[in-house]
């Protein structure tokens, strides 16, 4: 470490100033000839949304933009979500950012995608001969996809007061989770091949009924409660929130995907600020047995087979099934078989960041977000997103919720799900 801190430096300047940039950009040159760093360089915007297509302007003006040939005197440029504000602002932003950048310059960072047990999931599904005929629509019923945090929207305001929860974790997060669950089998695994399975399914999404959403979508906000048992404000109570904000901090959403795979599986995708508990996690229930030769001595129903994929905090995957309650009654019980991350590994563990990072130095995309991706994601959050903001019953859609419960009761009514939480 202090080796590595002598080498730190530190320039300030105005990200909207060409003065500056050209300052940086001598800086940068006279910081390569000194440590011979062959010219390599990342900017990682750590900047509002908004100023990412004039920092991409500055940095192409001034050069800093350019690459040497053969891959010596890269420059990357690691842009943080939301990428932009609707599909319109994404090809704007992107329209900038490709007359000084190639696609492969760019690393739309997704941190979720990241993280060990969401990277996992391609192994598990494409590294087992077990899963995979099981993983349709003859044999899986429906796939539940939740996020759901504990934190509240703390300092971050002003951002979040421009996002809310469907620019802010579903855009992004909870649609790459939805496409890692639902894509095909890409031929190898290159940065390409897999990313062009995942826009496959962004572009398979059926689009919302709009004339119909209150069947498919819910939305919340945060309200006061307990956390911990500690009491917590509601949302439009925060530093720097409009006290009559109508942003929604809850989502609970059906989704279907037109495809051969899934036609007809609904895939439910909830997240959420304040909830009760924090966790990540992917449900996929599978059908009723076809057939119960046990239905006439046994009163209650068989439950169905269920895999979890725990993302977070608990890193796991769970089977459950049903076996015999031991004794001379004939009575089933549920059972799971679990595996966990953690447990027998003792080598070192990246943190979603860590990986990214270390990803955009190496100058590997294939964790990051493509922009035909992007504009997939966008073209189908849009028409939900206006319906949500321009309808002129914004208010009445907006169902509140207490902190430290699992949302608005409409959501639940949504989910329509006999088994919500019977995860053994
Ligand atoms: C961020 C969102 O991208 O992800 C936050 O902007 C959210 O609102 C966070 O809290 C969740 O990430 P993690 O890794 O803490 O689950």
């Amino acid at each position: 470490w202090e080796d590595f801190a002598g080498l730190i430096e530190y320039h300030t300047g105005s990200y909207d100033s060409l003065t500056d940039m050209r300052r940086l950009a001598g800086r940068l040159r006279a910081l390569d000839e000194a440590h011979q760093t062959g010219g390599n360089r990342i900017f990682y915007l750590a900047t509002p949304p908004s100023v990412y297509s004039h920092i991409g302007e500055l940095l192409g003006a001034t050069g800093l933009a350019a690459e040497k040939p053969h891959g010596r005197g890269w420059s990357r440029l690691v842009l943080e979500k939301p990428f932009a504000h609707d599909l319109a602002s994404a090809i704007a932003l992107n329209r900038v950012l490709e007359a000084h950048f190639k696609e492969d310059q760019l690393f739309r960072i997704d941190h979720y995608v990241a993280k060990e047990t969401v990277q996992s999931i391609l192994m598990f599904r494409f590294a087992n001969a077990i899963f995979e005929p099981l993983w349709n629509r003859r044999y899986i019923d429906r796939v539940s996809i939740m996020a759901a945090e504990t934190v509240g929207v703390e300092h971050r305001a002003g951002y979040y007061e421009q996002a809310g929860v469907l620019r802010d974790m579903f855009q992004n997060h909870i649609l790459q989770l939805l496409s890692m669950s639902a894509m095909e089998p890409p031929s190898c695994f290159d940065q390409d091949r897999v990313r062009d399975e995942k826009v496959k399914v962004f572009r398979s999404l059926r689009p919302f009924p709009l004339d119909n959403l209150d069947d498919c979508l819910v939305l919340g906000q945060y309200g006061r409660g307990e956390i911990s048992g500690q009491p917590v404000p509601g949302y439009v109570e925060e530093p720097g929130v409009d006290p009559v904000s109508q942003i929604p901090t809850f989502a609970a959403m059906k989704v279907y995907l037109d495809n051969w795979r899934w036609e007809g599986v609904p895939f439910y995708l909830i997240s959420g600020k304040r909830l009760s508990t924090r966790v990540t996690k992917i449900i996929i229930r599978f059908k009723h047995v076809p057939h119960s030769m046990f239905r006439h001595v046994l009163s209650e129903d068989i439950l169905p087979n269920q895999l979890i994929l725990g993302i977070q905090p608990e890193e796991t995957i769970h089977l459950t099934f049903q076996t015999k309650t031991p004794g001379a009654r004939l009575c089933l019980r549920s059972v799971r078989m679990e595996f966990d991350y953690s447990r027998h590994y003792t080598g070192p563990v990246l943190d979603a960041y860590e990986k990214a990072l270390l990803d955009v130095m190496l100058g590997d995309p294939l964790l990051f977000w493509r922009q035909d991706g992007v504009e997939a994601a966008w073209a189908f959050m849009d028409p939900i997103i206006d319906a949500c903001e321009k309808c002129s019953n914004r208010a009445s859609r907006l169902k509140p919720y207490q902190s430290g419960t699992w949302g608005p009761p409409e959501a639940i009514r949504m989910l329509q799900d006999p088994y919500w939480g019977t995860e053994v």
